[in-house]
């Protein structure tokens, strides 16, 4: 990865002659009139020391006033390395115009490695959103080997370091988990996750397990997936934080357990996926997995008072001579028996062990699986909003709103009982995909699958095909793995 995270910086101008750019926030008021954002103090000594007047100036440029529009104004000053004001849009003010101009500032320096000072913001929960997106913006990843890729450097101006320190902490997971899910499946194997999970474990602090070969006995659906490419074969990865304060106490905190889909490249198996280039985005399958590892990192560094438990169900789907078939019958952790009817359905296989495991093993007080699981659930709800199931409705509530101040958003969908009579198998338990026309809510007959496996508990799914990867090169996001999910959990855990 090559990103840049933020540092603070005093809100002086001394400090802000230290960089070579300098970014300023500009909003359009109702009477259609320009004014300047952020510590006013200071954007205003910086005026007066570049001799300049910035309503003047956007006067000039004529901005339409949405966010994440940006201005570059040269400048020159023999005392400073300053050589250029941004003046960013900062569009109707909320957080999510906030996380526009802050990963439009990222992206203009994206790749260089020019030093920004940003003078932006105000308040503790736009610092957050502001300081994270300056980091999302300015992502980049990839394996080239014929020139450096330079990265830039942030400062903002504010005087609150502990904020902008737990932003950052939220930044770089977001980052490791693109880190991850950017990295191709030829390097990805479900061995090589599950030591990316050990790594990160020792490196903050977190228990990490890891269960392969004939461990994986109990687990029939993981083993079914994950066997049809035998070297190295699936791996479960349970990952487990508890807070370092509550290491005698721990019976009595919140236990939050996260299943997430690692499926590290998804060929859809013997029902091999056509047209052949909508495999070629597959090695982002496991971004449920990933996302789950990121969070976990973050949270060893945050320490909410929470326990939480992490399951990783890592497995390629192969075409091979040991993949398993349409018609084979699997007994997943626990012995429900599920008739396998398309291969390409792999994910639900793999998280029903989970949530079993969960279920019978961990007793949660929370359960929510994370999961790149249907292309239904992107044509339903296109790529800004994930697909979340729960019939637990101030759980969904709760995580609605969170993930409209995260910015990771997610719309509450119906688990749909009618459609229950699609998972009736004539010789399994269940089948595991509606194999009759009638039903055509892909996204919903596979959470009312899940369903079957989180027991009594307090469930939730998210269906994060849709936003888990992004089709183009814009906002937030790069081409490729977004990290979707890390500020949903890790704001929501810190919540409860
Ligand atoms: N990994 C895919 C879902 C997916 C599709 C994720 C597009 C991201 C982008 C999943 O394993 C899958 O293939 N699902 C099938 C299910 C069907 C066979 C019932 C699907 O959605 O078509
Ligand atoms: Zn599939
Ligand atoms: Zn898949």
């Amino acid at each position: 990865m090559k990103v840049a995270f933020a540092q603070s910086a005093a809100m002086s101008v001394d400090a802000a002659l230290r960089s070579q750019a300098i970014a300023i926030a500009f909003s359009k008021n109702e009477k259609e009139d320009f004014e300047l954002e952020g510590p006013a103090h200071l954007v205003s000594a910086i005026e007066e020391h570049f001799e300049l007047n910035l309503l003047d100036e956007l006067t000039f440029f004529s901005p339409t006033g949405k966010a994440g529009e940006l201005f570059e104004i040269p400048v020159s000053d023999t005392d400073s390395l300053t050589e250029k004001i941004f003046l960013v849009g900062l569009g109707d003010k909320g957080l999510n115009s906030i996380r526009l101009a802050a990963s439009a500032i990222g992206r203009k320096v994206r790749g260089k490695s020019t030093k920004v000072f940003c003078a932006c913001v105000n308040e503790v929960t736009e610092l957050k959103a502001f300081a994270i997106s300056l980091s999302l913006g300015s992502y980049l990843w990839n394996q080239k080997t014929d020139k450096e890729t330079l990265f830039p450097e942030f400062c903002i101006a504010t005087e609150n370091q502990s904020q902008l320190d737990d932003a950052v902490v939220i930044a770089k997971a977001i980052c490791a988990a693109r880190d991850l899910v950017h990295t191709p499946a030829n390097i990805k194997n479900p061995a090589w996750l599950s030591e990316q999970a050990l790594s990160m474990g020792k490196e903050f602090g977190f228990n990490v397990k890891v269960l392969a070969g004939k461990e994986l006995a109990l687990f029939g659906g993981l083993r079914a997936v994950g066997n049809s490419s035998p070297k190295p074969g699936p791996r479960f990865v349970e990952l487990s934080y508890v807070p370092r304060s509550a290491k005698k106490a721990v019976g009595a905190l919140t236990h939050v357990v996260l299943v997430g889909k690692g499926i590290t490249f998804d060929t859809g198996g013997v029902s091999l996926k056509r047209p052949y280039d909508t495999m070629t985005a597959m090695k982002s399958d496991m971004a449920g997995a990933a996302a789950l590892l990121a969070t976990v990192s973050a949270l060893a560094q945050l320490q909410p008072r929470v326990r939480v438990t992490a399951l990783m169900m890592c497995a390629e789907n192969a075409l091979s001579g040991t993949s398993q078939r349409p018609s084979d019958v699997i007994t997943h952790f626990g012995g429900t028996t599920v008739e396998v009817i398309n291969t390409d359905a792999e994910g639900r296989l793999v998280l029903a062990d989970g949530l079993a495991y969960a279920d019978k093993n961990l007793d949660p007080d929370y359960l929510v699986d994370i999961a790149t699981l249907t292309g239904a659930a992107t044509l339903g709800l296109g790529r800004q909003f994930a697909a979340m199931y729960t019939r637990d409705q101030l759980l969904a509530d709760s995580l609605g709103k969170i993930g409209t101040e995260s910015g990771d958003k997610v719309w509450h969908m119906p688990l749909i009982d009618e459609y229950q009579d699609a998972l009736r198998s004539d010789i399994a338990d269940y089948n595991h995909t509606a194999d009759k026309e009638k039903y055509s809510a892909g996204s919903v007959t596979a959470a009312l699958f899940l369903e079957k496996f989180a027991g009594n508990r307090r469930w939730v799914h998210l269906d994060i095909a849709g936003t888990a990867r992004s089709e183009v090169d814009a906002g937030e996001n790069p081409k490729g793995g977004t990290g979707f999910g890390v500020r949903l959990l890790t704001d929501w855990i810190m919540s409860l």
